[in-house]
């Protein structure tokens, strides 16, 4: 009996834990709307079997406790409650893959009017990469990274000379404009994670991974490190700010060209 009541106080304790729970997603800054609905779908689902699951536990320790006298019954076979149960499974786990498919095909279909954007991670911060005046980015290798070269930017590429770099600092976007994010790192696995944002990606040495998304409000988001990246893993963090248009060219009237940092490093010949 005592076994009972811990299941129904664990269902009980698990549902008013969520209906009370001060933790919550942050509110979305992002056109991802659907992947928040993914996740509430999945949790519907899989909340609710669990609170059946559990109730049915300790439903079955009640109804067929030991009782002196009562002697249990050997009945194996029960074809129509196997079917019931293979199907009632497969439909919620249909429900459950489903929706993420639909969503997976949006996260990798940029749209052709985004912009470019390039995130380098490093242990411990983010850089950015903007494609200046040409809006092409340059060609970057991690061979040609030096000290005065963070990102590895290729010199004799003539897309390169123009781009913006932004070495450790804040990183900002305009508002309602959809950007692909290029992600490179120099050393080890990073992820580019903005909660705000949803979306997020892992940064691969020796490759460039992407995603894409549209600011929808503006703001300032902090960006995190969402994979586990040595000692300094909890310290990556970056800002990310989201300007109307005429605060985001001010700030992009600011920022150095690659071409301009090589000019500042090498003396004057
Ligand atoms: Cu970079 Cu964790």
């Amino acid at each position: 009996m005592v076994v009972v009541l811990v299941l129904v106080l664990i269902v009980i304790g698990s549902v008013a834990f969520h209906l009370f729970s001060p933790w919550w997603w942050t509110p979305i800054a992002s056109n991802w709307n659907y992947i928040d609905n993914t996740i509430i779908i999945t949790f519907w689902i899989t909340g609710i079997v669990f609170v059946a699951v559990i109730s049915f536990m300790a439903y079955c320790i009640y109804r067929f406790r030991h009782r002196p006298g009562h002697k249990a019954a050997y009945e194996p076979e029960n074809k129509r409650l196997e079917w019931w149960l293979a199907g009632s499974t497969a439909l919620g786990v249909g429900a459950m893959l489903a929706p993420g498919l639909v969503v997976w095909n949006q996260f990798v279909t940029v749209p052709p009017d985004a912009g470019e954007i390039e995130v380098v991670g490093q242990q411990w911060l983010w850089n950015f990469r903007l494609p200046g005046a040409d809006g092409k980015l340059g060609r970057a290798d991690n061979r040609a990274v030096s000290a005065d070269n963070p990102l590895g930017v290729i010199r004799n590429d003539p897309a390169g000379p123009d781009d913006i770099i932004i070495s450790g600092g804040e990183l900002h976007l305009l508002l309602g404009k959809p950007i692909r994010v290029h992600l490179r790192s120099v050393d080890v696995l990073h992820d580019f994670y903005v909660p705000e944002f949803r979306a997020k990606m892992d940064m691969i040495p020796g490759s460039v991974t992407y995603f894409w998304f549209t600011p929808t409000r503006t703001g300032t988001f902090e960006v995190l490190c969402a994979e586990l990246c040595g000692v300094g893993h909890p310290q990556m963090r970056g800002t990310v700010v989201v300007d109307e248009a005429d605060a985001y060219q001010a700030w992009l009237a600011q920022q150095q060209t690659f071409s301009q940092l090589m000019a500042a490093v090498e003396p004057a010949k």
